[in-house]
């Protein structure tokens, strides 16, 4: 079996758009000579690697394989580029990572900094929930990723960089704003805006409700922790949040933090990625500035419970 790395090239794009237009848009080529590069490959393999139904361009067996094989073997040879760019003295390459979607708040600030030093760097940034994450670790898609509750896995290392405290957020007129030390009863008659299921969020609530034999009261279910800060200053509920996405509404008095009884719920974010990940010097230039940035951030962290009590 005899093929050329010029006709993996074709072939990836086409499986990857599902389309010879498309792909042919992207490699600046006439449709034709990318279906007749497709041609000679399935020639040369002796199976057909897509097939077409009515308009519709799909992957055959052998070709959903092929595809498979492929990407892993363009991700390997995007790391050599990566490597060899550094060997000849650039600080250049690409950063590919995953966050969780809540720890986008802070990711931005330290890509930002990341910038700063290694300006011709290109960065990806995916922003999933913990599902997609872990997808991502398994498929070794990422070269790192930034969530709240690592995988079991012992095919990953984990390590934790901040704390990342859940709290109770309140409109700055609800009734319970000026109380200390509420009690958790209390809490329980009031109705919650949850994150969608899937969220590190989402599950550290449920779990300390159940440790509380109860489970979560009456409630409404927001996939997105600006629309929940919209509900919650709207009036629909409380919100059980990470502290570091409230910077902005406990600065311009729009929401504030409930002073309740075991709380904050106290968590941590994790800077993971695969066990056998061999990093370029700028990746391994990231990784040290989310563990070393983030230590100035929790020194600057200041947990703001409504202030007006004192
Ligand atoms: P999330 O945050 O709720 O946005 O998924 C991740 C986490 O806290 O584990």
């Amino acid at each position: 079996m005899h093929f050329t790395f010029r006709q993996l090239h074709i072939f990836e794009s086409v499986a990857r758009n599902l389309s010879y237009t498309r792909a042919a848009e992207e490699l600046f080529l006439s449709q034709p000579a990318v279906s007749m590069q497709i041609k000679q490959l399935e020639d040369h393999i002796g199976l057909e690697l897509f097939e077409q139904i009515g308009k519709k361009v799909f992957l055959t067996e052998a070709g959903k394989e092929l595809y498979h094989y492929s990407q892993k073997m363009f991700r390997e040879l995007n790391e050599a580029k990566d490597i060899l760019w550094e060997i000849k003295g650039g600080n250049q390459g690409t950063l590919t990572i995953a966050v969780a979607t809540t720890a986008t708040y802070f990711a931005l600030h330290l890509l930002g900094c990341f910038r700063e030093r290694f300006p011709r760097v290109n960065i990806s940034l995916d922003v999933a929930n913990r599902e997609s994450l872990l997808k991502r670790l398994d498929e070794n898609t990422v070269d790192m990723v930034i969530m709240g509750k690592p995988p079991d896995s012992e095919e990953v290392i984990a390590e934790p960089f901040m704390e990342n405290p859940l709290v109770v957020v309140a409109p700055t007129h609800h009734p319970l704003a000026k109380r200390k030390k509420i009690p958790l009863e209390l809490l329980l008659k009031e109705t919650f805006i949850l994150r969608e299921r899937g969220s590190g969020t989402r599950s550290a609530m449920e779990l300390f409700f159940s440790k509380l034999n109860t489970t979560i009261p009456s409630s409404i279910e927001i996939s997105n922790n600006e629309a929940i800060k919209q509900a919650v200053q709207a009036g629909f509920g409380l919100g059980i949040v990470s502290q570091h996405t409230l910077e902005k509404e406990l600065t311009l008095k729009r929401l504030l933090i409930l002073d309740v009884d075991s709380f904050p719920i106290m968590r941590y974010w994790y800077i993971v990625h695969r066990e056998n990940k061999r990093f370029t010097a700028l990746q391994q230039a990231f990784k040290d500035l989310v563990i070393q940035e983030s230590k100035e951030l929790i020194n600057g962290t200041t947990f703001q419970i409504n202030p007006e009590l004192g």
